[in-house]
């Protein structure tokens, strides 16, 4: 019964392991078009005061994203990321970190 009920737990943890949300650049493409391109551009080089986000990898892109989340300032104009980072999940951070880091370069 006791070996039984490890595997239901065993099982379980797969499941969730292969549930994992995140990471989906193609969902972090359609995240991208509806809002953020506006800003950074089709090719994430950005224009004006809306900085480039070409070349970085997905660690920096989260991690900034996450910052801005946090209200955190980070640049002068991090106001200006505050009000679109607060309504990210951390799935399509992960999804968005994804699609930028793989596809500006
Ligand atoms: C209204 C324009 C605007 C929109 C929309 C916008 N951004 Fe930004 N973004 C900015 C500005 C301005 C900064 C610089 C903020 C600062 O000074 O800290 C920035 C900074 C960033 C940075 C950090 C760049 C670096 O080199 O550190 C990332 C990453 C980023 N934005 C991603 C996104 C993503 C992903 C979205 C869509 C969810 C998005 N932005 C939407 C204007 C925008």
């Amino acid at each position: 019964m006791k070996t039984l009920h490890l595997l239901a737990v065993c099982a379980a943890l797969v499941l969730i392991v292969s549930e994992a949300p995140g990471q989906d650049a193609a969902t972090g493409e359609a995240r991208y078009a509806e809002t953020c391109i506006n800003c950074h551009g089709k090719a994430g080089k950005g224009m004006a005061s809306f900085p480039s986000i070409v070349g970085r990898d997905a660690d920096y892109i989260a991690d900034r994203l996450m910052q801005y989340r946090a209200r955190e300032m980070v640049g002068p104009n991090s106001a200006i990321m505050m009000s679109w980072a607060e309504k990210l999940s951390d799935e399509e951070i992960a999804d968005l970190a994804a699609y930028i880091s793989a596809t500006f370069q």
